[in-house]
């Protein structure tokens, strides 16, 4: 599949929280050659820092309240139509801390990224330092991935990683794990903007080559 770099990228972020990598990444796109700006941000709840960290951007905001729908379906289909309105070529989840349905992951399939903090496959879903804590790893890291149906189990793009050490306990993994995430999504989204990553059927694909497994952060960018 040839590359195509998209022209002046428009992209928008979903976010439930704080917003640390909405920062890291406010920041990344206003450097002057970023191939992309964020033209909104979204988030299922009112009030979130993210949103104030968005607001002092000077980035357009909305939320869609998920506890003002009865269904997971009219929710989806109500954001779906606030995402729409900014005509995204790619959406990217920062912290965004809802199931998503099949109907909505396939409509920005191939254009939705989500950051997870684990080395995919290992532990989807939550809790993920702990888990890798309990399970005595000495590895442990975080990970870019399409968005598909698969809950955090679509296509994974690239990864950092992060050595475990015998005193760390679960937040101060968890800091050093987020930093890896504030140095990686840019980097990726980045890339994405350039046509450099892809999905090509069911695998992520960089510079046309299917990715067998992971690209993973040289160490001088880490
Ligand atoms: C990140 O750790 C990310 O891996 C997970 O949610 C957290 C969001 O943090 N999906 P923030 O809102 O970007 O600070």
């Amino acid at each position: 599949m040839m590359n195509q770099e998209l022209t002046d990228p428009r992209i928008l972020v979903l976010v439930s929280g704080s917003g640390s990598n909405l920062q890291a990444l406010i920041e990344a796109t206003r450097e002057r050659d970023y191939p992309g700006q964020i033209v909104a941000v979204g988030s299922n709840r009112p009030d979130v820092l993210a949103l104030e960290r968005a607001k002092r951007a000077g980035i357009e905001t909305f939320t869609v309240d998920h506890q003002k729908f009865g269904s997971r379906d009219e929710f989806d289909t109500a954001l779906k139509a606030e995402i729409e309105r900014h005509s995204p070529d790619v959406v990217v989840l920062a912290g965004f801390m809802r199931i998503l349905t099949p109907g909505f992951v396939n409509a920005f399939r191939g254009r939705m990224l989500n950051i997870h903090p684990s080395l995919l496959p290992k532990y989807t879903g939550l809790n993920t330092h702990q888990r890798a804590l309990d399970a005595g790893d000495q590895r442990h890291g975080v990970s870019i991935h399409f968005v598909t149906e698969d809950l955090d189990g679509g296509p994974v793009i690239a990864q950092a990683e992060v050595a475990i050490a015998a005193d760390d306990d679960a937040q101060s993994l968890a800091a050093r794990a987020q930093q890896q995430e504030h140095v990686l999504y840019p980097i990726v989204l980045r890339w994405f903007c350039e046509g450099r990553v892809q999905l090509d059927g069911e695998h992520a694909t960089f510079d046309g080559t299917p990715l067998t497994q992971p690209l993973v952060l040289p160490a001088e960018e880490a």
